[in-house]
């Protein structure tokens, strides 16, 4: 964790050995930035200049200050320049990323953070605060809990203080505050995916449920396979059977106060290992399917968050939880299930079980909470992957207000989505010869990610829907500086944005 102290001090006022400054093109370097060149004899512009540092957006610059005893670091990173709107504050977000991994490298355990102007970026400066306390600590992450060495352990624990502008400071506090929530959740997320399957199973997440529901008093239900089966949720039944582990169904409830609020569904895909069962996936494709509960650990999190951020809608946790296996008692290509809300589906292939699985919850959601809405966010196809990407989360709905409700959490949160078509064209591709759907698109029809999508419609009934599909944005995406090689949180961020600006 880092710790983050907001301060109306002048940061030169505050001890540090590090000092970090956020830079535009065109920057004039501030007083602050002169005397601390100053105090060491070093005139910092004329350095900047000579290293060609001009505020460009990915630039970073460590200028070493001297003394007789000690170094202190002056360091400067770009956002770029405004062209016609402000600057997009994804870039704060990567700088904040890349000087947090900079710090990480330097084994500095604290430092001093000058906050830019909001504006600049065109939010307010609770937002700013927000996004730099989210950032911050999602870029310190680092799943080293198997790691051994001391010398490839990262100091987790570091102090950062940001100077801020004296009528600004309670603003940036309450921004901070809200932040560290957040990025508890996401890291907690990525904690949990990365975990490998011999750790986490579906019966430790539904446990980590529970221990989350009573920290947070929030109401949680979860069934055990006997129940399952009982219940008749014949598709989280079927992919369970091949696992020698049970399944589990978590339901989390978070109730606001307000006496009159809609109630919101999110539902997470939570398979904690995807071999893809007796349709087994070749070695290479199997390598990461631990992070195949991505969408159950997004909820779970979600659920943590809000219980803390306290949203003025209610909102229910639904995950399915998991193992696909193959064995002797494994689901077959060409069995026939029947889901919770009585239709039924032939599985012709095995490692199509994110749907099923999902299929059951979809219909426990709209059955037992009649929700005003519900979104999914599943790692459920690697046809979406291929179609977008690392950096864009699939979303597919038929509701353009759902669309539009998710795209501005998109924006405020910087989780990433595009849209993808769900038109009815593609419907007929999961037609069946001898059940009322088929897990998986006839080949011409191709699209596997939307084909997908129009089996998960099947148990929405006529609730407005939308499904997010993150096989491609949840794990080992490159490039970004507050991410890691590993799980990214996706979904998290988007989630709890959603839920904090759902008015109505
Ligand atoms: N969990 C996978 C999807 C996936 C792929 C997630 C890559 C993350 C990265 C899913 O269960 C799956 O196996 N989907 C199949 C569906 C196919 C059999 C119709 C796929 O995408 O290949
Ligand atoms: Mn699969
Ligand atoms: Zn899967």
């Amino acid at each position: 964790m880092i710790t983050i102290t907001v301060s109306d001090k002048a940061p030169l006022k505050i001890k540090s050995r590090l000092y970090v400054f956020i830079l535009e093109e065109n920057f004039s370097i501030s007083s602050d930035v002169q005397e601390l060149g100053k105090t060491h004899g070093v005139d910092i512009k004329a350095v900047l200049k000579e290293m060609e540092f001009a505020g460009k957006a990915k630039q970073i610059q460590v200028v070493p200050l001297y003394d007789e005893k000690t170094v202190t670091y002056a360091v400067f990173a770009g956002v770029g320049k405004a062209d016609k709107k402000a600057i997009d504050i994804e870039q704060y977000r990567r700088a904040i990323g890349r000087v947090t991994r900079k710090v990480v490298s330097h084994k500095c355990e604290s430092f001093v953070l000058q906050a830019p102007q909001a504006q600049i970026f065109g939010v307010n400066v609770h937002e700013l605060a927000r996004q730099t306390a989210i950032i911050l600590n999602m870029a310190a992450y680092h799943f080293d809990e198997f790691i051994t060495d001391a010398d490839r352990k990262e100091c987790k624990v570091f102090d950062v203080t940001i100077c801020v502008k004296k009528q600004e400071l309670a603003d940036f506090q309450q921004g901070v505050h809200e932040g560290e929530i957040i990025a508890q959740a996401v890291n907690k997320a990525r904690h949990w995916i990365d975990l490998p399957a011999n750790c986490l199973t579906p019966p430790h997440l539904a446990d980590k449920a529970i221990d989350i529901a009573k920290k947070h008093k929030l109401d949680i239900t979860v069934f055990n396979e006997e129940q399952i089966n009982k219940m008749g949720m014949g598709g989280l039944a079927a992919v369970s059977r091949g696992s020698d582990l049970e399944c589990r169904l978590a339901i989390m409830e978070y109730k606001t106060k307000k006496k009159v609020a809609p109630t919101v569904a999110f539902v997470g895909k939570g398979i904690t290992f995807d071999s893809g069962g007796l349709s087994i996936k070749p070695a290479s494709n199997m390598e990461t399917m631990k992070e195949d509960m991505s969408g159950a650990a997004a909820v779970i999190t979600t659920m943590e968050a809000l219980a803390q951020l306290k949203p003025d809608i209610n909102v229910i946790g639904i995950t399915p939880l998991s193992e696909n296996l193959p064995s002797g008692k494994a689901t077959k290509p060409g069995d026939i299930v029947r889901f919770y809300n009585g239709k039924t589906a032939e599985i012709k292939n095995t490692d199509a079980e994110g749907r099923l699985i999902l299929a059951d919850a979809l219909s426990y959601a709209v059955k037992h909470y009649k929700p005003d809405a519900i979104i999914d966010v599943a790692t459920l196809t690697g046809s979406c992957a291929y179609a977008l990407g690392p950096f864009f989360t699939g979303i597919f709905s038929e509701h353009d207000e759902m669309v539009d409700r998710v795209t501005h959490a998109s924006k405020t949160s910087g989780d990433r989505v595009w849209r993808m078509p769900m038109d009815a064209d593609y419907r007929p591709a999961i037609k069946s010869e001898v059940a009322d759907l088929c897990n998986i698109g006839q080949s011409r029809y191709m699209a596997g990610a939307v084909t997908a999508a129009h089996f998960l419609q099947n148990f929405v009934g006529d609730t407005p829907w939308l499904h997010c599909d993150i096989a491609g944005t949840a794990f080992d995406v490159p490039d970004l500086p507050y991410y890691r090689p590993g799980a990214t949180g996706a979904g998290v961020r988007l989630l709890i944005d959603l839920a904090m600006s759902w008015k109505k």
